[in-house]
């Protein structure tokens, strides 16, 4: 019996994707427990990419079961789009993809609040993905949701019940100029594909999967700082992206939790709205991105670029429970002379080290400077090939977030990820 979370401890696009896909080998099942198609999930291996939205990570590993657990949200349409693609490069998924009846539909029109509630904000937009993901959870939450186990039976009559509601919204927010004639109908045809799947239970498939001795790798999405209840509210996401969100999103015990990874970029992004302590706004940044490539997958916005922040660090390892980290896109800094990580924060002219309540303003960060290791990490194939300096940053990080990190990826290929020993 075993369970293992991978999560993201920045703002997401850490590269959770990359690993579940390396570590599902080790595993039976790999579930999804939070968000939806907001997440861009890239994978790289045997010279091709996939970007995976709402279909967990494990799907291209062998024959392992795949589970879109209840705490998801799905859009099938773009569930469909996403599915048919993979089928077309002959990754076979229906006998192997479970979605649970709990997880929740976005609709169109909640793709329409998400946008009317952005354009209301006038000045104050989240940035949200446009994807729904915010109406849909409050639907949820507010007890009006719509759930994959509702197109079993008088779905239709559901169906035109919420559209009624949400076009009653839309009115009210002054969002009236739309026509989602087309984009219902393709949404339909998603709905009527879904149910080629295994539509399941799955909190009671996975501790039956459990009991018969399976492991299970749950792979989170977006990152700690997105999380609805510990990240820069209100510059979030509306979902517990945390390690609790697990429990929640597939109706796991908490002692059923094995070891939770916490994914790290060697420095750090954001996409969207929202406080971002360390970001750069010169040269620096803009290199960061331009050699990370470090572009939205899901809306190809450019992602905001800074260096790590081990504040902000330490805050997602405390309330994640993180056993292990592990480190990505460290080729990435490969050609900078010197690099920073952020060892505390000036409030308003007091240095603390620990996460405040509200990072919104008067956050400086705190720096120490390191000298670059100025060589090409992805032809390394172990840690013996590691630079020195690089070598000093691994330790530097772990002795300040007092956890291991097991796991270095040099590079998006499948290849070139590197376990310590
Ligand atoms: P996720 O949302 O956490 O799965 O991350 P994304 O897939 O949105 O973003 C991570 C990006 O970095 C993807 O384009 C990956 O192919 C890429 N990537 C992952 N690991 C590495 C790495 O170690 N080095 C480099 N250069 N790119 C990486
Ligand atoms: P993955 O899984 C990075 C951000 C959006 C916005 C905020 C709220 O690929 O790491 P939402 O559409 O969720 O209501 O948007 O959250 N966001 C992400 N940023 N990676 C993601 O997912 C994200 N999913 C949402 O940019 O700031
Ligand atoms: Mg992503």
């Amino acid at each position: 019996m075993k369970v293992d979370v991978l999560l993201g401890l920045q703002w997401g696009d850490e590269g959770k994707g990359k690993v579940v896909d390396v570590l599902t080998p080790k595993y039976d099942v790999v579930a999804r427990f939070q968000g939806g198609p907001n997440a861009g999930h890239t994978l790289e291996f045997e010279g091709q990419k996939y970007v995976l939205r709402s279909i967990p990570s494990g799907i291209f590993q062998g024959d392992k079961v795949n589970i879109i657990g209840n705490g998801v949200v799905l859009a099938p349409d773009l569930f469909m789009d996403e599915a048919k693609e993979l089928e077309k490069s002959g990754h076979e998924l229906k006998s192997r993809l479970h979605i649970s009846k709990k997880a929740h539909l976005i609709m169109p029109t909640h793709r329409l609040l998400d946008a009317a509630n952005e354009a209301a904000k006038g000045k104050n937009k989240v940035g949200t993905t446009g994807k729904g993901i915010g109406p849909t959870y409050t639907d949820k939450v507010s007890r009006n949701g719509l759930r994959v186990g509702d197109i079993l039976e008088n779905f239709e009559e559901k169906y035109a019940a919420h559209k009624a509601r949400h076009e009653e919204m839309l009115r009210a927010l002054n969002y009236t100029d739309y026509d989602i004639t087309d984009i219902e109908k393709h949404w339909m045809e998603g709905i009527e594909y879904m149910r080629q799947f295994e539509l399941v239970d799955s909190e009671h498939e996975v501790n039956r999967l459990l009991k018969e001795g399976k492991s299970i790798l749950c792979e989170g999405a977006q990152g700690t700082m997105l999380d609805v209840d510990f990240g820069s509210y209100p510059f979030v996401t509306s979902s517990n992206t945390i390690c609790a969100g697990a429990c929640t999103g597939l109706g796991l015990g908490p002692n059923k939790i094995g070891d939770v990874y916490g994914i790290i970029k060697a420095y750090c992004t954001r996409v969207g709205a929202g406080p971002f302590p360390t970001e750069l706004f010169d040269e620096t940044g803009s290199k960061i991105r331009a050699i990370g490539h470090e572009y939205g997958a899901v809306t190809g916005r450019e992602r905001r670029c800074g260096w790590i922040d081990l504040v902000a660090l330490k805050y997602a390892i405390m309330v994640n429970g993180v056993t292990k980290l592990i480190m990505m896109k460290s080729d990435v800094l490969d050609d900078f002379e010197t690099i920073k990580a952020c060892v505390a924060y000036n409030q308003n002219g007091h240095i603390i080290d620990y996460f405040p309540y509200d990072i919104n303003e008067g956050i400086e960060p705190v720096y120490v400077e390191m000298p670059g290791w100025k060589q090409d990490l992805t032809q390394c194939s172990s840690e013996a090939d590691f630079p020195q300096a690089f070598k000093e940053y691994i330790e530097f990080l772990e002795q300040q977030l007092e956890t291991p990190i097991a796991i270095i990826s040099v590079g998006p290929d499948r290849e070139q990820t590197i376990v310590r020993g």
